[in-house]
């Protein structure tokens, strides 16, 4: 049986299961293979791994592991009962088509800004806290007005700008949460700067590193850890930001279940607010594709969120999280019944299955069709959604529908 087990519940004589052991490094040999010594293990906690599967047919068992079925099912069950649950937020005030041309222009106008900043950090200048603020404050309202264009903007991303990318998204992400929360013009503000400077302080780390095409050796590794401290270093001595932001920077790697860095805190002094930015950056970081690694489809990645809170996310956070997406969130490539394949490019939080899709496929007879979106929540469109689709396994590129 495939087993989901703590670095702390391994121990020699297990064997680990090549399943989903991406973070293991390629470099070291097999990523699957029977545990001999203690010092393997000590090598693979050194790499940043804190969950692992084994196989318990080819080594010593683990009681207290999970079994993989019961991961999927749980997995499985949850989607199934969210799907038919309502978000909390109210519709949106303005079509999604009405508001791409303000939030195309906002994202440019975002990273440059940002790519300026990451540029001044590099010289050793400082942060212009007012013009984060300000930009933070354009974001919101353009959220406001309907979040699913700036969400297609950030499925819309090239490989060699992750950091940027990344930055803006985790800002965009926080913003939707905090908004689900029903938090405050100010407080969502300053989630949505907290997520635009979460990872400023990778810019310190030294090029090699930070875009190395492979896995991370043990003391790449301490260095690529350091991104944290550098980033509270740097927004200590911005003046006009608010604790909250700071302390999103400072909390985003920490863990519930103390496996977080730098400081390994326990699970009351990570603030919600700081939960939720784990959630954030994890969701954005898996969905990219990245020099070592593809990413993953949206709601893939959400799967794997219910699984990481079972050990170190916040189990209800995820699940709002999840609620505030919607099962099916922007990007997701999905089967229609009618035979056609399109794209969500807005979900449907009162009926999570009933999102807006851009069509652009005929499935039976595997060909593109002329564009077209199709809103599942009327009452006209007898469509459901029958299968979510993998585009990158595909080999679909789904950036010119968004
Ligand atoms: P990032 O790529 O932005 O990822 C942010 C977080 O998302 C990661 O924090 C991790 O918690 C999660 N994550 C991202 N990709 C995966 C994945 O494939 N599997 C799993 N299980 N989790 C994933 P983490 O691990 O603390 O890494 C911090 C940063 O270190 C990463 O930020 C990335 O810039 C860098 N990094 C980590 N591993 C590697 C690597 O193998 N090669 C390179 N070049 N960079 C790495
Ligand atoms: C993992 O469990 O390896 C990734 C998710 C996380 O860091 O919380
Ligand atoms: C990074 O910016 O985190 C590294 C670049 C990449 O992995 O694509
Ligand atoms: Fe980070």
């Amino acid at each position: 049986m495939i087993k989901k087990i703590t670095i702390d519940q391994l121990k020699p004589g297990m064997y680990v299961a090549d399943l989903n052991n991406q973070w293991v490094p390629k470099s070291n040999a097999s990523r699957s293979g029977l545990i001999k010594y203690q010092s393997t293990i000590d090598k693979v906690r050194a790499l940043g791994v804190q969950e692992i599967y084994i196989d318990t047919d080819k080594g010593v068992d683990c009681p207290d592991g999970i079994p993989v079925d019961a991961v999927k099912q749980l997995q499985a069950e949850q989607f199934r009962s969210i799907s038919v649950q309502s978000g909390t937020r109210a519709s949106v005030r303005t079509s999604v088509e009405a508001e791409r041309e303000r939030a195309h222009k906002l994202y440019g106008q975002t990273k440059n800004l940002i790519g300026g900043i990451l540029e001044d950090i590099k010289q050793g200048k400082s942060v212009d806290a007012e013009a984060v603020d300000n930009s933070a404050a354009d974001l919101v309202s353009s959220l406001d007005a309907n979040e699913n264009a700036l969400a297609c903007l950030s499925y819309i991303r090239s490989k060699d700008e992750y950091l940027l990318e990344h930055s803006i998204n985790v800002g965009l992400l926080m913003g939707i949460f905090a908004r689900s929360k029903r938090m405050d013009n100010d407080l969502t503000r300053q989630l949505v700067a907290g997520g635009l400077l979460h990872d400023i302080g990778k810019i310190l780390v030294p090029d090699e590193i930070l875009n190395k095409p492979g896995k991370l050796t043990p003391e790449e590794w301490e260095e690529m850890k350091r991104h944290v401290s550098y980033g509270e270093q740097i927004l200590d001595v911005t003046p006009g930001l608010s604790d909250v932001t700071r302390s999103i920077c400072a909390l985003h790697h920490e863990r519930l279940d103390g496996s977080g860095y730098p400081r390994n805190l326990p699970k009351d002094q990570i603030t919600q607010v700081g939960r939720m930015s784990a959630i954030c950056d994890v969701y954005d970081a898996v969905t990219a594709d990245r020099v070592y690694h593809v990413g993953m489809a949206p709601n893939e990645a959400l799967k794997k969120l219910i699984e990481w809170s079972i050990f170190h996310l916040d189990k209800d956070l995820v699940y709002d999280f999840i609620r505030c997406l919607s099962v099916y969130p922007v990007g997701t490539l999905v089967e229609l019944s009618n035979g056609r394949a399109g794209v969500i490019v807005e979900a449907n939080r009162r009926q999570p299955k009933l999102p807006l899709v851009r069509v652009f496929f005929n499935t039976r007879h595997q060909h593109q069709v002329e564009t077209h979106l199709l809103n599942l929540a009327d009452a006209k469109v007898e469509v459901e959604i029958i299968n979510t689709l993998d585009a990158r396994a595909l080999g679909i590129d789904i950036r010119p529908f968004m």
